[in-house]
């Protein structure tokens, strides 16, 4: 791992490089670490002989410029210089390095990745850009539209599922429906296509950080942070569920927020085509995606998945988001899943104090382990959590066991337990007083029978 190796750019390294995954959260594995051995801390680092202007250079010189490590002016400025004025060619990379614009480490790094470029499959219309990120099931690239001259995401799935014919049909039917849906926290779906034997899905590419990384960074997020950033989500959940849509893979890697602080809810319209087993097995033997956040009824298998699904995911997100922790951990998936269904949920301000009782109840809700006790729609939890931002009482949510109500039920008791001893004590001491005086006056009797 070479954390800070594109240390001028933290940000788009952390998007860019897999590699430079954050640090694993509590419960959670880490992330993948490419298998192959890092160039980089090899150190091959020999700048090899290219050739004035090549394509392999040009590559370089936009990955240089993608990763911040120079402008695309000094990297003008280097290609001009390749030429020197005694008539000699230098070798690109070597005045970039000369220049101390990259390093030779670095640069080993650089060519692994546009070797890796190189294999990206070429979509027509697409420039493909660099990769943006992996999940458990796809990698995710940016690429420029080239007709509208505007940046996109496209996911390319990869090639095991082009054999599956169910699979293609509703993946496609899907692509297709999640292109009429339009929200502004719904990454919105462009295109879907086919090349050769890969299949890829065109989205709007969103400019910024998953929860996922904020999470990371920040250890865990605010109450009202977490709130807002649920209430986004649960506003693009009550547009999609209206168009029949259930996300079934809610969690802080599917919401990316904008610079702007909006969370746009990304691959709807994916995860339906991927069955949920399909997806856990998928994810079985691997060190990441471990089912942090799926719903109980998902890992029964159930046929109705509904609206409360996906609300549950919200949920256990939610419950991330303020903790820091997700809701269940396990040392393998089939654990995790395991307490999914069966194992108790720490109330949220049980493990962070000074979280709002409301925000709590609401979390609580959103995981119940039936459907049918948590918010039957998303419209439901806005309201909620609408009441929970104005500090009102809530509609919905409340905890079945009131603690407060507790306290007083045990503060009662203790009161007439009091009672009854006081009373006891009461009575003892009037039977005390009668046999007293009861004795007395038989005392009284026998003197005066003795007097007479
Ligand atoms: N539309 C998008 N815009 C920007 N980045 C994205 C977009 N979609 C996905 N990503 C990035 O690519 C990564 C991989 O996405 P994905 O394959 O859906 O896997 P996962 O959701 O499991 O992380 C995401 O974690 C995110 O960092
Ligand atoms: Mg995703």
């Amino acid at each position: 791992m070479s954390v800070g190796l594109f240390a001028r750019t933290k940000v788009i390294v952390s998007q860019a490089d897999p590699r430079s995954n954050p640090t694993p959260l509590p419960g959670e594995a880490a992330l993948p670490v490419s298998s192959s051995s890092d160039p980089a801390a090899s150190g091959s680092g020999e700048s090899g002989g290219s050739r004035s202007g090549s394509s392999s250079d040009s590559v370089i010189g936009r990955l240089v410029v993608d990763k911040g490590l120079a402008t695309q002016a000094e990297v003008d400025a280097a290609f001009a210089a390749m030429k020197t004025p005694a008539g000699q060619v230098k070798a690109f990379v070597d005045i970039l390095v000369e220049g101390q614009i990259v390093t030779r480490r670095q640069l080993a790094r650089l060519r692994t990745e546009a070797e890796s470029d190189k294999t990206v499959l070429r979509i027509p219309g697409y420039q493909m850009i660099r990769k943006l990120g992996a999940g458990a099931m796809a990698s995710v690239y940016l690429a420029k539209q080239t007709s509208l001259d505007r940046l996109v995401a496209i996911k390319i799935l990869p090639r095991r599922y082009s054999g599956d014919a169910n699979f293609i049909e509703r993946f496609y039917k899907e692509g297709r429906a999640a292109a009429k849906l339009s929200d502004p926290n719904i990454v919105g779906a462009f295109d879907v296509g086919q090349v050769g034997e890969q299949h890829f899905f065109v989205m709007e590419y969103v400019d910024g950080e998953t929860v996922y990384e904020r999470i990371v960074k920040a250890k865990r997020l605010t109450e009202r942070d977490a709130l807002t950033i649920t209430r986004q989500v649960a506003s693009a959940l009550k547009h999609a569920h209206a168009r029949g849509f259930i996300h079934r893979d809610i969690k802080p890697k599917n919401i990316v927020m904008t610079k702007s602080n909006v969370a746009k809810l990304a691959d709807l319209g994916l995860a339906r085509a991927i069955s949920d087993k399909k997806s856990a097995e998928a994810e079985k033997n691997k060190a990441f995606g471990t089912p942090y956040y799926i719903s109980p009824e998902q890992i029964r298998g159930a046929v109705d998945i509904g609206p409360p699904a996906d609300i549950y995911g919200l949920g256990a997100t939610f419950y991330h988001m303020l903790t820091g922790r997700v809701p269940f951990q396990g040392i393998n998936p089939t654990q995790v899943m395991q307490n999914h269904l069966s194992a108790e949920l720490i109330p949220p301000d049980q493990v962070v104090s000074g979280i709002s009782q409301s925000t709590a109840e609401i979390v609580e809700m959103m995981m119940k382990k039936s459907p049918r006790d948590r918010y039957q729609t998303a419209a439901e939890l806005l309201e909620d959590i609408d009441h929970a931002l104005a500090g009102e009482p809530l509609r919905y949510a409340s905890r079945s066991v009131d603690l407060s109500k507790i306290a007083t039920e045990v503060e009662g008791e203790a009161q007439t337990e009091v009672q009854t001893k006081s009373s006891q004590r009461l009575s003892g001491l009037a039977i005390g007083l009668i046999v007293g005086l009861g004795c007395l006056s038989g005392l009284l009797l026998l003197l005066l029978l003795l007097k007479k």
